[in-house]
């Protein structure tokens, strides 16, 4: 039986019947303590689900449908390491990254936790030499640049923490500027490479496989640019100015990284899940190895929520189970994340991959195609600068569209900045929009008489998540609770969220286009692909 046929989703359907009707502004009319039942507290956040369309019926038939799918089974697998990754059949750990040391995991009779803090051990040492000026050059100069290139997983989380915590480096490694560079056709690292120093510039070459191609003709561009610019052998450039962090050792061993500069992690780390490991070396060189190690002890703590909670009150369960109802009982198929700190604005880009990659999908883990809604669209933006692009849509376009509104409550005065007068105008907006997008122009006394190009529907639900202050460990917190989000309607919907063959034919389709281009040979494909490559080809002949 598929899940949608079950009895617990049929009793969603037939709820969903009556609260599709209801607007917002009656349920915050019958219930004046919507807020006290629909939001919850747990490791530094607070979600506040009072402004979607739920009802504590709704969240009661959610808590049975997640009890029929054996979630509270589901997330022990999860955490135990059994191989819930089908497809691969491998375990995916992430959990493991954040376990303290003194907590040991035994993964088919080997204790990993060992392993983990062994490689977090390395990489605490390598960032140490750097931020004291230990590791030189091939000239004798300190490090001043470092360039994380990656991309997919080994480069979006590592960038959206550098620049969500970079108020957190420590005065003594102020002067190390953290670069990032992902972009397959160069433009990231041609602009970079205008303006640093190669001597005193090291690579940091992230790739859990090291095969993907975008990140190797970066790497591979970065070499000859040092190799020519100092005019030194390659073996002596590798050493001085190249870090190898990945999962294929023996691969970054034959691009020319030495054993001593590569840090390992292990191929149960999806890649969007691995910003935990030593792929988040960036991240500890931003923040310091003291940070690096209170975002882990943060997203520790959402684990031990989210793995011993009852469902009522497990903060990412909840948040799963009403983006299903969002999702597969009011049929709303796009998500907008909006945080109000101009700090979290890589956010949404992380969570473009961590959700879509991780749930776009459309068969079952025993292969089954499905005939039911997954992952949802979803995009977002810094919210106030959202708010003069497409909030427009979002109140008065045709399309239902749930969102997040993320914002610390906080902002200390801290490093000489003070932002807290303006941090208070960003709160202000954060909750008259999503009062708006709930209430629309009820909230006005005579909404009933403007014309109708000036009325707001409201009805659009939305979340709001609220965390004490941005700090490493409120952060952990945060993309903790979403990774076990997405984990939790994986189990729902009964999918593998830990692979990801949808982006694997467009590489090997564009290999075999790339000789077109270069040789500038021809091979049939279709008539649009060969009519464009003709036009290439023209435009260089020209
Ligand atoms: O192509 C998708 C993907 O495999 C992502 O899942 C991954 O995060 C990214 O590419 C980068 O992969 P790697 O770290 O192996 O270079």
């Amino acid at each position: 039986m598929t899940v949608n046929n079950s009895p617990a989703w049929q009793a969603l359907s037939a709820h969903a019947n009556k609260v599709r009707e209801k607007h917002l502004t009656e349920m915050f009319a019958e219930d004046s303590e919507r807020y006290d039942k629909f939001s919850f507290r747990a490791a530094h956040c607070l979600t506040d689900f009072s402004k979607q369309r739920i009802t504590s019926t709704t969240l009661q038939l959610l808590i049975d449908l997640a009890e029929q799918q054996k979630l509270p089974q589901r997330i022990e697998a999860l955490f135990s390491g059994e191989k819930v990754n089908l497809s691969e059949n491998r375990p995916a750990l992430h959990t493991a990254l954040r376990q303290p040391a003194d907590q040991p995991l035994l993964v088919e009779g080997v204790d990993i936790s060992e392993e983990i803090h062994a490689s977090l051990e390395k990489m605490e040492t390598l960032v140490d030499q750097i931020h004291n000026g230990q590791w030189r050059g091939y000239d004798g100069s300190p490090i001043k640049n470092v360039v994380n290139i990656g991309v997919g997983g080994s480069d979006l989380g590592p960038l959206m923490t550098c620049r969500a915590l970079s108020m957190f480096a420590p005065e003594h490694i102020r002067d190390i500027d953290i670069h990032f560079v992902s972009s397959m056709d160069g433009s990231h690292l041609a602009g970079l490479l205008t303006h640093i120093d190669p001597a005193s510039t090291l690579f940091i070459v992230s790739s859990k496989s090291f095969s993907t191609i975008d990140t190797l003709a970066n790497a591979n561009t970065a070499r000859e640019w040092l190799v020519d610019t100092s005019g030194l052998p390659l073996e002596l450039i590798s050493q001085h100015h190249f870090i190898g962090i990945t999962a294929s050792p023996e691969k970054a061993a034959d691009w020319g990284i030495p054993e001593k500069n590569q840090l390992h992690f292990w191929d149960w780390t999806g890649g969007r899940y691995s910003m935990w490991s030593v792929i988040g070396m960036a991240i500890a060189l931003q923040i310091g190895n003291k940070n690096f190690r209170q975002m882990l002890a943060g997203a520790h703590q959402m684990d031990t929520h989210f793995r011993s909670a009852p469902p009522a009150e497990n903060l990412p369960v909840l948040m799963a189970m009403i983006g299903i109802w969002n999702i597969n009982f009011l049929d709303i198929h796009a998500h907008a994340v909006l945080p109000y700190d101009g700090r979290l604005e890589h956010v949404p880009a992380y969570l473009e991959q961590l959700e879509m990659e991780s749930n776009g999908k459309s068969v079952t883990l025993n292969g089954e195609k499905l005939n039911y809604a997954t992952c949802p669209i979803l995009w977002g933006e810094v919210g106030p600068n959202a708010q003069h692009a497409f909030y427009q849509l979002l109140h008065q376009g045709t399309e239902s569209v749930m969102c997040d509104f993320i914002a610390p409550a906080l902002r200390y005065q801290d490093q000489g900045e003070d932002l807290q007068a303006q941090h208070q105008l960003a709160l202000a907006n954060c909750l008259a929009q999503s009062r708006l997008l709930a209430l629309g122009d009820s909230v006005l006394d005579d909404a009933d008489t403007a014309p109708a190009h000036k009325r707001y529907r409201g009805n659009q639900p939305s979340t709001t998540i609220m965390f004490d202050t941005l700090s490493p460990a409120s952060f952990g917190a945060l993309i903790a609770m979403y990774e076990h989000k997405v984990y939790v309607q994986s189990v729902i919907w009964e999918i593998n969220p830990f692979d990801q063959w949808g982006v694997e034919l467009g590489k090997q389709v564009a290999t075999s286009l790339l000789d077109q281009f270069t040789e500038q040979t021809s091979s049939a494909t279709d008539s649009s692909t060969e009519g464009l490559i003709r036009y290439v080809q023209q435009q260089r002949r020209e």
